[in-house]
């Protein structure tokens, strides 16, 4: 099991490269299944979430439309519970079947904040998929359709998770030591 450092901390390879892949596969296989002959539109959130969104994308043989919209609640290890979006979405979403797509669900507090203003638009179904979930958690509860793994409640880097800016590029998920 290897051991790495980002800025202060130690972290342990908690899911492999392998795992994930085969993980990101399946969904794309029920989301295939799930929206045959449909064409949804692919809500992912940045920036977490690029690389799953990316790798998910390969796996896609429906037809698919994808936006990014950036909100972020995370400072460190903790969150702030305080939700910012900078880049917000410019999509028209009447009508359309939309899934999430997000790297972690952790309190619930950014889909919270953030699903309110989609079904504003009345979309004609939401979904949600989200790579990583700590039930644990949990303080605003979601229905989630597709979780890739749930986790427990720890700090994790890597594939596109970050800590402090540093981590995103690792191809492997660790948990904090
Ligand atoms: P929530 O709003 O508490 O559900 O947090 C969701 C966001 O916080 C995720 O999209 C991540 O960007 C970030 N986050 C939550 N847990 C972790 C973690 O363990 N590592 C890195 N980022 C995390
Ligand atoms: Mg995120």
């Amino acid at each position: 099991m290897a051991v790495i450092k980002v800025h202060d901390k130690e972290f342990i390879t908690y899911l492999s490269s392998e795992t994930i892949e085969k993980r990101v596969r399946e969904i794309a296989d029920e989301i295939n299944r799930d929206y045959s002959g449909k064409r949804p539109l692919f809500i992912s959130i940045l920036n977490g979430a690029f690389m799953f969104t990316a790798d998910l994308f390969r796996y896609l043989t429906i037809d698919a439309e994808l936006c990014f919209i950036k909100i972020a609640s995370y400072k460190g290890l903790k969150s702030t519970g305080k939700i910012v979006t900078t880049i917000g979405l410019e999509e028209d979403i009447f009508g359309k079947d939309i899934v999430i797509l997000e790297d972690i669900v952790d309190t619930g507090k950014t889909l919270h904040d953030f699903l309110p203003k989609l079904f504003h638009q009345q979309p004609n179904s939401l979904k949600i998929a989200t790579l990583l979930h700590k039930p644990e958690a949990t303080e605003y509860p979601h229905q989630l359709d597709y979780v890739g793994f749930p986790i427990p409640n720890k700090f994790v880097v890597g594939y596109g998770l970050d800590y402090d800016g540093l981590g995103r590029n690792l191809k492997e998920i660790y948990q904090l030591k």
